[in-house]
């Protein structure tokens, strides 16, 4: 007998079918996935989100063969981080094949893929039987969903979603660039997430890998790092460590705070429900003191995210 998740994922599938496109579950945030064979449903994920064209969708897979179908090279340093790493919160940026639509690459040479770790995603991309075009399923800008009810909330229009649970990760993957040129591999981090640099790093020099940092022309717009993007609906303002909310001259009448989990891992599950929630606060702004102890590369994840999203640092 079909269980109730299969009925859902065969319903979720006859819609790709129909180049509609569908809410999905990951272990990051909650995706807008549509077929990228098809321009009609490509063209709906940025109709829907508002995002502008210039803004590259990421390609998720559910095995390493439909990854190596996108692009012109899989070089060694891509399968082993592939190996260690997916599924999971890691995007590798690479030369894209031919065959891989301008839309989702913002007409730029190279591709976003990762394959999610989240059961979900992984039934839906194999019974649809090839990889999905998939950015985060929010409005341009805005906090990213990371429970299916966000995505329902989202959208002007109805869109199907697939029920995951809440999100496991909570912040958008780690997005990687990287090149190999013989025993040479040049990185470079484009967008922090829960997996390390230096993860990433061990892993290559391990495995004999020259470890160089890439230098990418950053004049080309990589737009998930815009510094407006992932705003709540209220003001976010940060307070810097040490300084004290009654000593600073504030604009705003009244505040609510944002408190996270010390625990790093438990403050990016909660970051962006927490946004939400107090967007929909009375207060005039949502305020969140920095402290001492907000160190480490996922610390630094999270507060890269705070610092997009916020209209003001103190
Ligand atoms: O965790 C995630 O990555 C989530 C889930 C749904 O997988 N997806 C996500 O997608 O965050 P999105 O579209 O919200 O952010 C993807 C970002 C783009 O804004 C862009 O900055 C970057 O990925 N990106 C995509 N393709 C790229 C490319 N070829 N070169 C540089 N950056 C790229
Ligand atoms: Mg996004």
């Amino acid at each position: 007998m079909q269980s109730v998740l299969d009925k859902k994922i065969d319903k979720a599938v006859e819609l790709l079918k129909n180049n509609d496109v569908v809410g999905m579950p990951t272990e990051t945030v909650y995706g807008l996935a549509g077929s990228i064979y098809s321009e009609e449903a490509l063209l709906k994920i940025f109709k829907i989100k508002e995002r502008p064209f210039f803004d590259p969708l990421i390609i998720h897979v559910s095995s390493v063969d439909e990854a190596k179908s996108l692009v012109k090279d899989w070089p060694h340093a891509a399968e082993l981080l592939a190996q260690n790493f997916w599924p999971g919160p890691l995007t590798l940026i690479l030369e894209k094949s031919d065959n891989v639509n301008d839309l989702i690459t913002a007409g730029m040479l190279t591709v976003g893929i990762r394959m999610p770790n989240h059961p979900v995603a992984l039934a839906l991309i194999k019974k649809w039987g090839s990889p999905l075009a998939a950015p985060s399923a929010n409005k341009f800008k805005k906090t990213s969903p990371t429970t299916a009810l966000h995505v329902k909330e989202e959208f002007d229009q109805a869109v199907y979603v697939l029920d995951g649970g809440n999100c496991s990760v909570g912040l958008e993957s780690t997005i990687l660039y990287i090149k190999q040129i013989e025993n040479n591999v040049e990185i470079e981090v484009l967008r922090k997430g829960f997996i390390s640099y230096l993860e990433i790093e061990k892993i290559l020099l391990e495995n004999n890998f020259k470890v160089i940092k890439a230098r990418l022309n950053h004049t080309v717009n990589v737009p998930g790092n815009m510094q407006d993007h992932y705003m709540p609906k209220r003001p976010l303002i940060i307070l810097s460590e040490g300084r004290n909310i009654n000593e600073s001259k504030l604009k705003f009448k009244s505040y609510i705070e944002m408190k996270l989990s010390d625990l790093p891992e438990l403050a990016a599950r909660e970051l962006y429900s927490q946004m939400r929630i107090l967007g929909q606060s009375n207060h005039d702004v949502i305020l969140f003191k920095k402290m001492g102890f907000h160190q480490g590369e996922l610390w630094e994840a999270i507060l890269d995210r705070l610092n997009r999203a916020s209209s003001e640092i103190i």
